[in-house]
């Protein structure tokens, strides 16, 4: 089955194969036999970061997500004053296109005593015409906040709720006003979402994407919201957050994932998080303010790191997703690849040192293969020799170690060359910034 797409290069890659292949168990099947519902697909959008955004900026971004065949953003939100300016805008643009908005608020920011303000929030924006409705109630989520309100409270002060809180599966018991979760954590199985699953009962799931937890935790994992591709390097002087989770296979597989678990909605995190490298949304060379931090803040890792490609990826999985297949039609054959700049050995003139967990990721360059018949993806890593893997039709995840230089990627067929590129970006073991994140770009025909 699907475990076929998934060539085993190294362990990690068996694993995740070996166990997407196991039957599903019987706790799957009440989750299973929603398969029939409607799915949505969100992106996580972090408001606190756009103050700078026009409602023409929030267009932009919303047409290259519908393009992708997301349904809506997930509007996290604090408490920032310019919240009703931006707030605005994102409700009016994506009435203008038809697209779906709903509000996640974001509970470092929120409090026990927020009930009526959250229930203000929901009157005011639940109302707009493109707010998120499932069942005939409003949308609404959070990041953290397990049972600071009670969703109960905030609808009786508001309007009906479809409430999926972003919440530990230790908390559903005695829960009041919840139809839903949303599980922010996971990991490199699917044994996190089957937990989750049972746990949720009758409530519908909402599944995270693009990342699982990784396998190699660091000491700091538990307490840290988790990302795809996660890496983030703040020094003392700034929010002092200096660290990575290990993402090197981790997106093609959780797309995988979300076609096994087939659950009500996916939220992929996220859209715009330039701080912790999550990010699938363009970049903002004209507007770097929206990089949170400064001169020494995300604007260090993620100028030039566009993750655009990852969108290519995500596109056929999500439709697979909505048509309930069991893996995603590939129509138009393209390489995907992404790389670190740099050799996680290399040595930079940087005052914050390598983020912790950086030993974890190998110094390896990655194509996602998308392919409608059987070919060969080639990579040729700085002077490293080709490396040349084989790959069946369909999506596939490959790899081969970096060296410094250019980075060239070819799909062959048959002896001959289907299409070639060269990356957009050397790897470098020169460096000023200690930068983990990945660059990301497409070669096509
Ligand atoms: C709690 O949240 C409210 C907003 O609902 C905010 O005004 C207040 O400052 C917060 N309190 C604390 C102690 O953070
Ligand atoms: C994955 O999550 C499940 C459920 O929380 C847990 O039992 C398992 O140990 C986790 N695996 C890893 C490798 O962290």
């Amino acid at each position: 089955m699907r475990c076929s797409l998934f060539t085993s290069l190294v362990s990690l890659a068996t694993i995740a194969a070996s166990v997407m292949s196991a039957s599903v168990p019987a706790a799957w099947e009440a989750a299973l036999n929603k398969r029939d519902e409607p799915k949505y697909v969100f992106a996580h959008f972090i408001v606190g970061i756009v103050a700078s955004y026009t409602q023409a900026d929030w267009t932009a971004d919303m047409q290259l997500a519908q393009a992708t065949g997301i349904d809506g953003f997930a509007l996290n939100i604090g408490t920032d004053s310019y919240n009703p300016t931006q707030l605005g805008y994102a409700y009016a643009a994506a009435e203008a296109l038809g697209f779906k908005v709903f509000l996640s608020f974001d509970f470092s920011y929120w409090n026990a005593s927020s009930t009526a303000d959250i229930a203000g929030y929901i009157s005011t924006y639940g109302a707009l015409p493109a707010q998120f409705m499932y069942n005939g109630d409003v949308f609404v989520s959070t990041f953290n906040g397990d049972g600071v309100v009670d969703w109960a409270a905030v609808a009786a002060q508001s309007q009906a709720l479809f409430a999926c809180p972003n919440w530990q599966a230790a908390s559903f018991a005695g829960a009041s006003g919840l139809s839903c979760g949303f599980n922010w954590n996971g990991n490199m199985t699917t044994a996190g979402d089957e937990y989750y699953l049972q746990e949720l009962g009758s409530l519908a799931y909402m599944m995270r994407t693009l990342s699982p937890k990784a396998l190699r935790l660091t000491s700091n994992a538990a307490h840290t919201a988790v990302s795809p591709w996660f890496s983030t390097h703040y020094g003392p002087a700034s929010y002092n957050k200096n660290w990575i989770f290990y993402s090197d296979w981790l997106f093609q597989p959780r797309w995988e994932q979300v076609l096994q678990l087939a659950p009500a909605f996916v939220e992929i995190v996220t859209w715009n998080d330039f701080g912790e490298s999550h990010y699938i949304g363009p970049l903002h060379p004209d507007d770097p303010e929206v990089y949170a931090g400064g001169a020494t803040g995300a604007v260090q890792w993620v100028t030039g790191m566009p993750h655009d490609a990852w969108r290519d990826v995500a596109a056929p999985y999500i439709a697979a997703y909505k048509a309930g297949a069991a893996a995603p039609t590939v129509t138009t054959e393209e390489l995907v690849y992404y790389y670190r700049p740099t050799p996680k050995g290399a040595t930079c003139t940087d005052a914050v040192p390598q983020p912790t967990g950086y030993e974890d990721d190998d110094d390896l360059v990655f194509v996602i293969a998308m392919t409608t018949s059987d070919a060969t993806v080639e990579i040729t890593s700085g002077s490293n020799a080709v490396v040349s893997i084989d790959v069946p039709a369909g999506i596939t995840t490959v790899s081969a170690p970096m060296a410094v230089g250019s980075q060239t990627f070819a799909l062959t067929r048959g002896g001959a060359t289907v299409m070639t590129g060269t990356g957009g970006l050397q790897v470098s073991d020169s460096c000023t910034v200690y930068n983990f994140n990945a660059y990301t770009g497409t070669v096509t025909a």
